[in-house]
């Protein structure tokens, strides 16, 4: 049974005609939501526990529901939540109830990554404002719905991708944009990680007041195993591995300062297990080259070099600028005149001429705190997110047209930006398809 939902009663087609390119879209005072912002939280892990924490302790933001399908999971998160807002949220293990529920704004949605489409195109039918963490989807084609539900909904939809909120992205990308880098012609973006030997979780019994059936909702049956239920990165039906998980983050920047350029023009990703020989299916390390047309962008992405780090707290909160050629999430953007360093996690950028003399630079700060509140402000103001889905939906797909092109056997695949197909190839158009099972079925119309 798919949620009823308050926007279908309003009339449906009412966004069909609206642009693609801005979500929300502007609407009547009486479809946004009071001063006072309910929350529901979709997914009572680490991530969404710290952002129902967060945003509980925004003024006027209160987080009506935890569901998680983990109970013990949801009613303990609850119980932190009433200490943070002096009320206890309803607690649940379905997310339609959260849908049912009339009181509820906005949904966060912090669940692993195979239902983030499906519960965010749910709720937009729903009438829910959504929040919705990285990567957004599992394929192009459930991206592309996800963009057409919330257009259709007119629903603000934020993607976590936090990095967009933080001001030296913005200022990296007037940079940029003011020429002053000159032509760009090459981007490199890094997610060289460390990572040892991946040992499979030996088999264990499925918890109490846990549902299994539901955690796997959209992807394909398998029996119970705790190696898929708490170790589900490294599994195609749960996630595109680590270039879904960190690098997405290094992939959507780059995009960002270089002002959000269209889908690349082809893709060819190789890699592989070569490094600790592990026999997790995503691999340990990948080496991709976009084509841009007018410039070219390589993506290195493991887990294999335990030298690398990510940025350290006092680069992050801090002063301190970063050692570039160890950092393992940097981005480093070539133009014709100069080269800008930059990093995520709120490190910040630096521009540097021959022999590494630093011409500008801006430093940054950790940007979840700025992120969280300008979903609400959305939600408040009917504006579209720093981080919208119909812009953040490219980004992510080219973690999917990488791990497209390195599932097919490494193969070169030209992309055709305006139909999202993959041109004489239909193996790759069929891996787009949104998996869907039983109940948990991507809806015919969004
Ligand atoms: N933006 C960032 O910097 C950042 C940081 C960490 C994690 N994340 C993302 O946040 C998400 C959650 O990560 P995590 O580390 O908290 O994962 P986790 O596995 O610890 O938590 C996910 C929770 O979702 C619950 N869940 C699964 N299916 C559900 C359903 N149908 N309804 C309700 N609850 C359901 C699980 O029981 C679990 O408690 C992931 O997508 C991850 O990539 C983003």
């Amino acid at each position: 049974m798919e949620p009823i939902t308050r926007r279908a009663a309003l009339g449906a087609g009412v966004g069909a005609a609206l642009p693609l390119a801005f979500t929300a879209g502007p609407v009547a005072a009486s479809e946004s939501p009071n001063e006072r912002v309910t929350l529901a939280l979709l997914g009572a892990g680490g991530r969404g526990a710290d952002h129902a924490k967060a945003l509980a302790a925004l003024p006027g933001v209160r987080v009506g529901h935890v569901c998680d399908v983990w109970e013990n999971r949801a009613r303990g998160l609850a119980e932190a939540l009433s200490a943070v807002q002096g009320e206890a949220p309803a607690v649940s293990a379905d997310m339609r109830r959260v849908f049912d529920d009339p009181a509820v704004d906005g949904v966060v949605i912090a669940t692993p990554e195979h239902w983030h489409a499906l519960a965010t195109v749910w709720a937009c039918q729903a009438g829910k404002d959504v929040f919705v963490e990285k990567n957004p989807s599992m394929t192009i084609r459930e991206g592309r719905l996800m963009v057409e539900a919330a257009a259709r909904h007119r629903r603000v939809v934020q993607v976590g991708f936090q990095n967009r909120s933080g001001p030296y992205a913005a200022s990296a990308r007037d940079y940029l944009r003011a020429g002053k880098l000159g032509r760009i012609v090459h981007v490199k973006v890094y997610n060289l990680l460390g990572g040892g030997r991946w040992q499979r979780l030996p088999d264990g019994e499925c918890p109490s007041g846990f549902d299994w059936d539901a955690w796997l909702g959209p992807a394909p049956w398998h029996p119970y195993t705790a190696a898929r239920h708490l170790d589900w990165h490294p599994w195609w039906d749960y996630k595109g591995g680590a270039l879904a998980d960190d690098a997405s983050h290094q992939l959507d920047l780059a995009r960002m300062v270089l002002g959000d350029p269209p889908h690349p023009r082809s893709v060819v990703c190789y890699g592989g297990n070569y490094a600790h020989h592990s026999e997790r299916e995503v691999p340990e390390f990948q080496c991709i080259t976009y084509d841009f047309g007018d410039f070219t962008m390589t993506c290195e992405n493991g887990n294999a070099t335990n030298y690398m780090i990510k940025f350290p707290q006092e680069v992050r909160y801090g002063t301190q600028w970063p050692h570039w050629p160890t950092s393992a999430t940097r981005i480093e953007i070539y133009g014709t005149e100069a080269l800008m360093y930059l990093g995520r996690h709120g490190c910040g950028w630096q521009v540097v001429d021959t022999g590494g003399r630093v011409i500008e630079q801006d430093k940054g700060h950790f940007p979840d705190k700025w992120h969280r509140p300008d979903f609400v402000e959305s939600m408040r103001t009917r504006r579209a997110p720093a981080a919208d889905i119909a812009l953040c939906h490219a980004s992510a797909c080219l973690v999917h047209l990488a791990n497209t092109s390195f599932r097919l056997g490494q193969r070169q695949l030209a992309f055709d930006a305006a139909t999202e197909t993959f041109p004489g190839c239909p193996e790759a158009d069929d891996l787009q398809r949104p998996a869907g099972r039983g109940r948990y079925r991507m809806p015919d119309a969004v």
